[in-house]
């Protein structure tokens, strides 16, 4: 019987080496993650909007980035799954045509606080307001942070515009003049006013 070890490249050859060994786990993973990523980014159902789903207008951005600035996302994710004591408690559940003009997406991976992903509409703008300037105002228990700084800060309006052409270049379908009337549209509103519009349009698209 020939010895299995001695034909030109044998699995013992590759078990014995470790650089070998380490190179050729590297590729096989490499292939297997290519294999599932790539075609992402060619489906229709994860590249193409959900229908209703509309890119942010200027005061929503502006919330959506004191959202990203205040660390929100370490607490709330934006992400139902499709399990049922999720729909349950807060309704259906996240399609990735929702987060296409999400750059990037606020998914999380944490839940201190309930999930975020539907919340628009579910309490009033002064709720909202109340609870962010004062958890325990509202919910005793609450141990979320106090963001009391929101109302006091103006938004900066001549920040829109760049961030509005940037988000176009990546497929946010702004016209002309919603870029030329972003400043106009944040002027005089705070901090607050911007989160509170953001968080209320969260999730609407699908009813
Ligand atoms: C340290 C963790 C933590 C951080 C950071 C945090 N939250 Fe919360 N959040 C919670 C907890 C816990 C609750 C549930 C109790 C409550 O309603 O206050 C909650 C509740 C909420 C709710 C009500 C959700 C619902 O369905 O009832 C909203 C809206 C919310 N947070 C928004 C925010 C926003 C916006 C930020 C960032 C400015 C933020 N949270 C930061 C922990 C956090």
């Amino acid at each position: 019987m020939s010895d299995p070890s001695s034909d030109g490249f044998s699995h013992q050859k590759i078990e014995t080496n470790n650089l070998l060994l380490i190179v050729l786990i590297l590729i096989t993973i490499a292939i297997g993650g290519l294999v599932e990523i790539v075609p992402l980014f060619f489906q229709t159902s994860t590249t193409t909007a959900a229908p209703g789903l509309k890119p942010y207008g200027p005061l929503q951005l502006a919330g959506r980035d004191i959202y990203v600035r205040e660390g929100c996302y370490n607490c709330h994710s934006q992400m139902i799954r499709p399990l049922r004591a999720e729909t349950l408690r807060y309704g259906p559940f996240s399609r990735a045509g929702e987060f296409v003009y999400d750059r990037p997406f606020q998914w999380g991976s944490k839940r201190t606080g309930p999930d975020l992903h539907r919340v628009g509409g579910k309490y009033s703008d002064d709720w909202h307001r109340i609870h962010l300037i004062n958890p325990r105002d509202l919910v005793p228990e609450s141990n979320m942070p106090a963001y009391p700084w929101l109302p006091k800060t103006a938004l900066v309006p001549e920040e829109l515009a760049p961030k509005m052409r940037a988000l176009r270049t990546l497929g946010a379908g702004y016209t002309d003049e919603e870029i030329a009337g972003a400043a106009a549209e944040v002027k005089g509103k705070t901090e607050l006013d911007a989160l509170v519009a953001y968080l209320q349009v969260l999730g609407t698209s699908i009813k």
